[in-house]
């Protein structure tokens, strides 16, 4: 059985202030009882975000990126040890704001996959093609790829870890959602990938989130979808009200 899940990628937005507000908004609304939600605030929010959470079983925290060694002389980085010592659950890797501006390919992918693993973190493992591989039809083909790369290096026991978020790139941030077509059609492949390199089983049982300008007014329509399980959400996760409102969207 999968989860319905709704995560908010908060990126480096709000201060610690209105990280705590907003936090606070969401844990006291209205959150359907088999939805989860996840929020990934900045690392310096997450303490206080977690004091906030802490007796609220529906909410979850994600870190939204972390070091592929457990410590060491890596001036300025996060490890995902830190990470669960401070008793975070997710962390979001391979999104393509890292990809694109800090040039993280699969390899640097997989091998923070491995640590935080190890470590005992959940991974939001973020996948998706720009929009010339779309035009030129090679979408599927990049999908394949990244998770070939990534997820399917690891064994059953450490994937069951992993949630997927298929974000096409040409729809982050930019108002341009994939339609409930492409979205299903997407993460129709992505099961038929996971189910070629693990098993049917194993691909029926993994929740693949939905990434890219996801809003109130659209959230149904693509939650609607069979293979779809919720979305991870940018923009909008930025506002309780919008972001209650895609929890409500299933
Ligand atoms: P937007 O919802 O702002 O398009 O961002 C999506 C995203 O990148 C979530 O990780």
């Amino acid at each position: 059985m999968r989860n319905k899940i709704v995560a908010g990628n908060w990126k480096m937005n709000t201060s610690v202030e209105e990280g705590i507000q907003l936090a606070k908004e969401i844990a006291q609304g209205d959150i359907p009882h088999d939805v989860k939600l996840i929020i990934a605030p900045p690392f310096t929010h997450l303490a206080s975000i977690k004091e906030i959470i802490k007796n609220n079983d529906k909410i979850s925290l994600s870190a939204q990126n972390c070091h592929e060694k457990v410590s060491g002389a890596y001036t300025g980085e996060i490890s995902s040890k830190m990470l669960a010592d401070l008793g975070i659950e997710y962390v979001i890797l391979g999104h393509s704001e890292r990809r694109t501006y800090f040039h993280e390919d699969d390899t640097d992918i997989f091998y923070k996959m491995r640590v935080a693993l190890d470590n005992g973190l959940k991974v939001i493992l973020c996948v998706g093609e720009k929009l010339e591989q779309r035009e030129v039809g090679d979408h599927f083909k990049v999908v394949q790829k990244q998770l070939e790369k990534t997820l399917c290096k690891f064994n059953a026991t450490e994937a069951e870890s992993v949630v997927i978020a298929y974000e096409p790139v040409w729809a982050i941030g930019t108002g341009k959602t994939a339609s409930s077509e492409q979205a299903e059609e997407m993460h129709g492949f992505i099961r038929e990938v996971i189910a070629n390199n693990f098993d049917n089983k194993f691909s029926e049982n993994i929740e693949i989130l939905y990434g890219g300008s996801c809003k109130p007014n659209n959230a149904k329509e693509i939650f609607s979808q069979h293979n779809v399980d919720g979305g991870l959400i940018g923009g909008a996760s930025l506002q309780s009200s919008d972001f209650l409102s895609i929890a409500g969207s299933f």
